[in-house]
């Protein structure tokens, strides 16, 4: 049975049971601060399942899209993935447990309506009740009577979780049988549906869980009866209705109904792989986990995309940016040629077309978001790469916090993506990395604050004419040196007096005496064309739209000021978030020298500049 079937049958099932059918909710939830990604089909639905009442009624049914990255490491075994589809069915104070216990049956093994599962070959837990919330003893006669009715055996597990083929309900704790989406919000215990994978290993027996560990018995859906709100107290108040919340997911879904091992030899992902196929090199049994990892990296990457997200440092834009580094980095490893990656991207598009027609209508924004970001990357990395195998050596091959920190404020390193490369490495990390990397990180931020709070006492508040023109000059600069050296020389500090200007930036080497004369020429070619500057006062989402340099992981206002000079040919020139003040007009600036160029730090560089 192919995916697309099974969502339609799920979608059919349910509203021929009085459901109405609802699109996805976009990825980025609408209304819920607390979460990035809409991480379950019930979120987007939470004001409903407290006591709002939903438009379309109490019967409700969708196949959500989710987001998960809490284990991005695992993604390339056999199930896990960072972007899937949950099916789910709700309702909102309308039935209860028996209705959806006896329709979740209905439907897994139903030839004509559903899934035509082997009844045999379902397992059941529900919550053994804990936390003063008692044993779901109606859960449990309720399969008992349905397994029953189809004369399944159906004896309830004791303490020590024994199943056998006479033993099919299996009591289970809050660990296991309690659901609630994070702290605090709708909640309840569940009952949840496993399905023997593999029969042909003989009849069978054994403890639950290590039944599960096995991936003999796979969870394919879980019906949550959520009855109340836990409060920011840790209190569990009764909900006004008694809701029910289900959840398959659809990857998992299909591999087990077709008799697959994986989620990734499923219609979901191979026409993805048999892409990635085309333009990779390698075949070997490391490079099969790149593969999977690129195909769920790039599909979770064109639907987050399609929603709005554009790669960055912060929130959902830096997932998007993590997972596309992530892409690019096992991309690499595959040998894919440069834009194969937009060509995956197109794959995935035309798989969901029809289920999500958003894809298609953004298709070549979506490619073009995906290449622009690879190519930032790619510089990134390279820069990267030379200096950290430079400080590895320098720190006795051992990884540690001040190494991800300069990798990341030099080179724009994800600190994730950064222990990836290591790990794969097989490189010694110590122990603290993380923590150091967050302390520095912290002590970066206060300084920056507190230097921006003393540039504006001193240097930018001293509106004395010479200061103003050192810092136009410094702009022109900063650009200058990105078009001679290269798009990583990012900004790391700029200190001015009436007297010189001094500016930091990211580069590994000493600038030759050429490329300081050329980048001098610019900035002094700038100056004599007389060039108007700028600004326009926008809202910071905004100006983050725009090209313009600023520093990533600082937090700027609701309204940024945006600077830009631009070419008499109207081209922009320069573009900074920036608060001023500017000379008008570059003419104003006399001469630009470079004075001296240093370094400072490892893979910082400064120059020293006077206008004369
Ligand atoms: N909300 C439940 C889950 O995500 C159905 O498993």
């Amino acid at each position: 049975m192919t995916s697309n079937e099974i969502r339609q049958r799920f979608l059919n099932f349910f509203a021929k049971r009085g459901h109405a059918v609802l699109p996805s909710a976009s990825l980025v939830p609408e209304n819920d601060p607390t979460v990035l990604f809409n991480t379950a089909g019930m979120q987007p639905l939470v004001p409903y399942l407290l006591g709002q009442k939903h438009p379309q009624g109490n019967r409700l049914v969708d196949a959500q899209k989710c987001i998960r990255t809490g284990d991005i490491d695992d993604v390339g075994d056999n199930r896990h993935l960072t972007f899937f589809e949950m099916l789910g069915n709700w309702s909102l104070g309308d039935y209860f447990k028996k209705e959806a216990i006896n329709w979740s049956y209905e439907f897994l093994t139903s030839k004509e309506e559903g899934l035509g599962l082997d009844p045999s070959r379902l397992y059941v837990t529900v919550f053994k009740g804990e936390n003063g919330i008692p044993r779901d003893d109606e859960s449990i006669k309720i399969w008992q009577e349905v397994f029953g009715a189809h004369d399944l055996s159906h004896e309830v597990a004791g303490e020590d979780e024994f199943v056998n083929k006479n033993i099919r309900v299996i009591p289970l704790g809050t660990d296991d049988n309690f659901w609630i989406a994070g702290a605090i919000g709708p909640c309840g215990g569940d009952t949840e549906i496993f399905y023997d994978t593999r029969p042909e290993d003989g009849e069978l027996s054994g403890k639950f869980g290590d039944l599960v560990d096995s991936f003999r018995l796979i969870e394919i859906w879980n019906n949550v009866f959520m009855e109340f709100n836990k409060t920011a107290e840790g209190k569990y108040e009764k909900l006004v209705s008694q809701n029910v919340d289900t959840g398959m997911g659809l990857e998992r879904t299909t591999a087990v109904i077709n008799g697959k091992n994986t989620v990734f030899e499923t219609d979901l992902f191979i026409p993805i792989l048999n892409k990635i196929d085309e333009f990779a090199v390698s075949s070997d049994d490391q490079s099969k986990r790149a593969k999977f990892i690129v195909a769920d990296h790039i599909k979770a990457a064109v639907f987050m995309i399609a929603d709005g997200v554009i790669p960055a440092n912060t929130d959902q834009g830096y997932v998007l940016r993590r997972l596309l580094r992530r892409a690019v980095r096992f991309g690499d490893q595959l040998k894919l040629t440069p834009g194969a990656l937009s060509s995956i991207a197109d794959v995935v598009i035309e798989m969901y077309e029809e289920s999500y027609p958003n894809l298609k209508a953004q298709d070549e924004y979506i490619k073009k978001e995906i290449k622009k970001e690879e190519q930032k990357f790619w510089e990134t990395l390279s820069d990267g790469f030379h200096e950290y195998h430079k400080l590895l050596l320098k720190n006795q091959n051992i990884f540690d916090g001040e190494i991800a920190y300069t990798l990341f404020t030099s080179y724009g390193f994800p600190f994730e993506v950064a222990l990836d490369i290591v790990k794969e490495e097989g490189v010694k990390i110590s122990e603290d990395t993380s923590d150091v990397f967050s302390a520095l990180m912290k002590k970066h931020q206060d300084l920056s604050r507190a230097g921006a709070e003393k540039k504006f006492k001193g240097g930018l508040a001293d509106t004395s004419e010479m200061s103003v023109r050192y810092h136009t000059a410094t702009h022109l600069l900063n650009e200058a040196l990105h078009r001679v050296l290269g798009e990583h020389v990012t900004q790391k500090g700029s200190n001015i007096t009436p007297e010189r200007m001094r500016f930091d930036f990211a580069h590994s080497q000493k600038m030759t005496d050429e490329e300081k004369k050329k980048a001098e020429d610019l900035v002094n070619e700038k100056i004599a064309e007389g060039l108007e500057v700028s600004f326009a006062e926008l809202p910071k989402e905004e100006a983050l739209k725009t090209n313009a340099r600023h520093n990533f992981g600082e937090k700027y206002g609701d309204i940024v000021k945006v600077y830009t000079i631009k070419n008499k040919d109207g081209e922009i020139f320069s573009q900074e978030f920036c608060g001023g003040p500017h000379v008008q007009n570059t003419s104003e600036l006399g001469k630009f020298k470079i004075v001296k160029e240093e370094a400072v730090s490892a893979g910082v560089r400064r120059i020293k500049a006077v206008l004369e």
